[in-house]
């Protein structure tokens, strides 16, 4: 009953954008584009796609001997990805195998430029072909190509809280003769370009995370040479942009809610993940399954080191007394804003690792005291966007543009005493700032209405949901009139509509309590749970019931 509630995901829309994998993350240092991932892999895949006929031949190994090498090594691994299955009798097929078989095109859908990819990968890592067999490539980003690949001889056992691996194919399935099914799981290459104290750190927290459904666990490393693999549970999952657009208040509530529950996880551990963002949490919107992925600029949250900080160089909202320190910075920030000519200071040095767009203000204005809850600043953006439909929210090329962003959302002045915060000024040079004033129902409101003015919000979309119920100004949820006594008609209908400006007005308070400016006065992952907006689901403890 549940499911039907909670998973109410319309068919993908066929518009739907490539899908982009992985995510550019940036390092305290670095500064790059984090969206670039739109241009990856999917759209090389459009653009180099073999016809059917021609894997076919492969597989059939028709290949004339008189190719050029790059088909033979083709001919190779088309073998690999689709071993010859012996021949039995025609069976009539059923919804189920049909399924399947999308799910083998898919996976013989691969194309000349990753095949010859994946063979490159397994000539330079020769141990790497005992155990495994490369099928796809699923994901790259700044420092990590991911594989999908099949465990072979019994080297990983997957436990039951792992979502099912996709069979590898049918006939295996419908015969009890045949050996059970290998793993699938996802093989992490990561560059060798990253400093081995990153790749450990990386390892070394995947490995303290292990245990917790909702975070992939390290199931293998190998390493030869300077290149090393991490070997994870393969998650079939969406991509964001496939389903952004369709998930209903409802399923926008179980993403969160897994979301919050990896969170909750890893924050329990001491660990920051630091770019949270859709790439980085693969989510199944059909079984309601999320998982938390890549920690690769992942750090442990130190209170001890933090704290000691405080006397020189510390970021005054590490003081007990903030409010003083943050008046007096007003006053001497409000004399007259000046700069020094030759401004001899250096310059203030703090982690800003994180992808642009999803990075709280204490990160932009380089606080030294970032905990963990800089990630529900970012979680809270990803809730935004599920509810705006809108992905990227934010689009800034910098982080001087990230904040006059957050201004004209939040206030200028409610900007400026956060940056006072953390020992900032912050001035700007608008004249006639129309902020919203952090009224995020408004700012809502105009985006969707904005969007249907346009003609952009099929009839049938879940936005109509959101869109029914703002007042005139666009600046209010109105709670719906319960239809009088002797008018029944409509009485099912209320009771849907009210529960859906509930949910609708519980997923804003939650918004708000992710987006407090002041980190310690931010909600922590576990207080999030506990919100109403999850009331039915902590009261049905029985999570199986989804699948
Ligand atoms: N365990 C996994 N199962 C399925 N896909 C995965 C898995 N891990 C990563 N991916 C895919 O690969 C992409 C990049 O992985 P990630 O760990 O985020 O690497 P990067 O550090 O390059 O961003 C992810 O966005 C996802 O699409
Ligand atoms: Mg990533």
């Amino acid at each position: 009953m549940l499911k039907d509630k909670i998973s109410p995901l319309k068919p993908p829309r066929t518009d739907a954008m490539s899908p982009g994998t992985g995510g550019t993350r940036l390092d305290d240092l670095q500064h790059t584009d984090p969206f670039n991932d739109t241009t990856r892999d999917g759209e090389i895949k459009e653009s180099l796609r073999l016809d059917d006929g021609f894997i076919r031949n492969l597989n059939l190994n028709k290949l004339n001997q008189t190719q050029d090498m790059t088909c033979k090594k083709v001919e190779m691994k088309c073998d690999e990805i689709t071993p010859v299955v012996e021949e039995e009798p025609q069976k009539q097929p059923s919804l189920e195998s049909n399924r399947e078989e999308e799910r083998l095109d898919e996976e013989e859908d691969v194309t000349l430029e990753i095949l010859e990819e994946m063979n490159r990968l397994e000539e330079s890592f020769p141990i790497l072909t005992t155990d495994y067999r490369l099928i796809d490539k699923i994901g790259e980003g700044t420092f990590s190509t991911v594989y999908k690949a099949e465990a072979l001889n019994g080297i990983i056992k997957l436990g039951s809280d792992i979502w099912q691996s996709p069979p590898l194919k049918k006939k295996q399935k419908e015969s009890a003769t045949k050996k059970p099914k290998n793993p699938i799981v996802a093989i992490k290459q990561i560059y060798v370009t990253s400093s081995p104290n990153r790749i450990h750190n990386e390892l070394n927290l995947l490995y303290i995370l292990s245990g917790n459904s909702h975070v992939a666990p390290l199931l293998d490393v190998l390493r030869y040479q300077d290149q090393v693999l991490a070997i994870l549970p393969y998650y079939q999952h969406s991509d964001f942009r496939d389903f952004y657009r369709d998930l209903s208040v409802k399923g926008i509530k179980k993403y969160l809610w897994e979301l919050f529950h990896a969170l909750d996880f890893v924050h329990t551990k001491g660990i920051i993940h630091r770019d949270l963002k859709p790439t980085n949490f693969l989510y199944d919107p059909f079984k309601g399954k999320g998982v938390l992925v890549d920690f690769g600029l992942a750090e442990k949250y130190n209170p001890l080191t933090a704290s000691s900080n405080r006397s020189s160089n510390s970021c005054p909202c590490t003081s007990r007394d903030k409010e003083v320190i943050s008046r007096s910075y007003t006053k001497r920030l409000n004399i007259k804003p000046a700069y020094p000519k030759q401004d001899q200071r250096p310059p203030r040095r703090a982690n800003r690792a994180g992808t642009r767009g999803f990075r709280a203000p204490e990160v932009l204005f380089k606080c030294n005291n970032q905990c963990t809850k800089i990630d529900i600043w970012s979680a809270g953006i990803i809730g935004y966007s599920l509810l705006s439909r809108k992905f990227p929210l934010f689009n800034s090329p910098d982080d001087t543009d990230a904040i006059l962003e957050l201004a004209l959302i939040f206030g200028f002045e409610k900007l400026k005493k956060c940056a006072e915060l953390h020992g900032c000024g912050l001035v700007i040079n608008l004249d006639k700032p129309d902020t919203m004033n952090g009224n995020l129902v408004k700012i809502l409101h105009d985006l969707l209405a904005y969007e249907n003015e346009q003609g952009c919000i099929p009839e049938d979309s879940v936005i109509h949901d959101t869109l029914k119920l703002f007042n005139e100004t666009g600046d209010k949820f109105v709670r719906p009139i319960e239809p009088s006594e002797h008018d029944d008609s409509g009485a099912e209908s209320f009771e849907e509509k009210l529960e859906s400006y509930r949910d609708h007005k519980h997923l804003m308070e939650l918004l708000y309590s992710c987006f407090i400016m002041d980190p310690s006065k931010r909600l922590c992952a576990k207080q999030m749970l506990k919100l109403p907006f999850f009331d039915e689901l902590a009261t049905n403890l029985d999570d199986e019931i989804l699948l």
